[in-house]
């Protein structure tokens, strides 16, 4: 058993208790949130699960393997620092964080001392990057032929989404919050694990007149590996989550379409699809976990690293940035 202590128990924390629950390999057997009433809450929930004093305590836990990091980005670096002086392996959540240099620099530390680190892109372990590497990633044999280009589609009918709703105020917030960072993000991660560091051409950014809310549309332009790639994403429409990814190449085109879901089609053939998106979904948390594991132990796996989820969250900044 690798056991797991988790700081921040809100909406992504219970979800992860919830997944974690009954795992052959992780148990969780520390928790900490600095909100006392959601730290009761989950404690009500999860009898077996014990509390730490404070987030310091829950670190310097003997016989801890790992810190999971569920906390809004703000904290996400601190809490990094002081698990790996703890030895601990970390996994954290996106967006890794906001703050650059302090962000590189605990990249270097991760790189210099070889620290087991990696940050939560669900897509990471799913069926879809997976025959998006086969038919376009650097080792690929092309079997859809040449990449012309790659357009993301995001539409939520609000913001937040109805499960995030009672995350805190951060997540509607442009400080830290918003579906650029929140969702988009995962599909920039997908892209430049693909493709390599995607370069932002143009960006307009819309936010609401308050000065505080996050943005409410996004229309961008940018070039990865020499590919064009248009992203189209705002508040709208009916549906509380509408994704879609669709990599057209010269013989055919793939598609990520409701997180998970993915469909290929070669030229003169018709649409076939790779599973359905909840069995798919199913299949990715399962295959995530036992990465997490072989992380946990020092063996090798696909979750992104720190330096790589960096690299995310620049062009994500970038195409935030209003002057693009
Ligand atoms: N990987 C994914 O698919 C996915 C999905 C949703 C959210 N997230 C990410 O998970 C993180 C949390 O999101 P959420 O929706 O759960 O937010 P949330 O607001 O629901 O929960 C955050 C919790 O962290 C606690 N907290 C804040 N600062 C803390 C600190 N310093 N120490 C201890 N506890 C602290 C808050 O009290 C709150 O309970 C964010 O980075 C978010 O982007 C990832």
């Amino acid at each position: 058993m690798l056991s797991i202590g988790v700081v921040g128990l809100g909406v992504m924390g219970q979800r992860m208790l919830a997944r974690l629950a009954g795992h052959a390999r992780l148990r969780v057997t520390r928790v900490w949130d600095e909100n006392p009433e959601v730290l009761t809450q989950v404690l009500s929930h999860y009898p077996l699960l014990r509390a730490a004093a404070n987030a310091e305590a829950l670190i310097r836990e003997p016989g801890l393997h790992g810190l999971y990091i569920a906390t809004p980005p703000g904290p996400h670096i601190a809490l990094s620092e002081r698990a790996f002086d703890a030895g601990l392996a970390v996994l954290c959540e996106k967006p890794l964080t906001t703050d650059f240099a302090a962000g590189r620099a605990c990249v270097e530390r991760i790189e210099r001392e070889r620290l087991r680190a990696a940050v939560n892109y669900s897509l990471a372990s799913s069926t879809g990057l997976a025959h998006l590497q086969l038919a376009f990633g650097a080792a690929s044999r092309r079997p859809l032929g040449a990449l012309n280009g790659v357009s993301i589609e995001l539409r939520f009918a609000a913001w937040p989404r109805p499960w995030q709703s009672g995350a805190g105020a951060w997540l509607s917030q442009r400080g830290e919050g918003g579906f650029t960072r929140e969702v988009l993000s995962h599909f920039l991660f997908v892209l430049q694990r693909v493709l390599g560091p995607a370069k932002v051409l143009r960006s307009e950014v819309v936010y609401p007149d308050d000065g505080i809310g996050s943005e409410l549309s996004l229309e961008a332009e940018l070039v990865a590996a020499g590919v064009p790639v248009t992203i189209s994403a705002g508040v709208g429409g009916d549906r509380a989550d509408d994704n879609r990814m669709l990599w057209q190449a010269s013989e055919g085109e793939i598609e990520l379409r409701d997180w998970f879901g993915v469909t290929q089609q070669r030229q003169g053939e018709q649409v076939q699809s790779l599973g359905d998106a909840e069995t798919l979904r199913r299949n990715g948390m399962t295959d995530q976990l036992s990465h997490w594991a072989a992380m946990l132990e020092g063996r090798s796996h696909s979750l992104p690293g720190f330096a790589e989820a960096l690299a995310v969250q620049q062009t994500i900044e970038r195409l935030l940035a209003r002057d693009n």
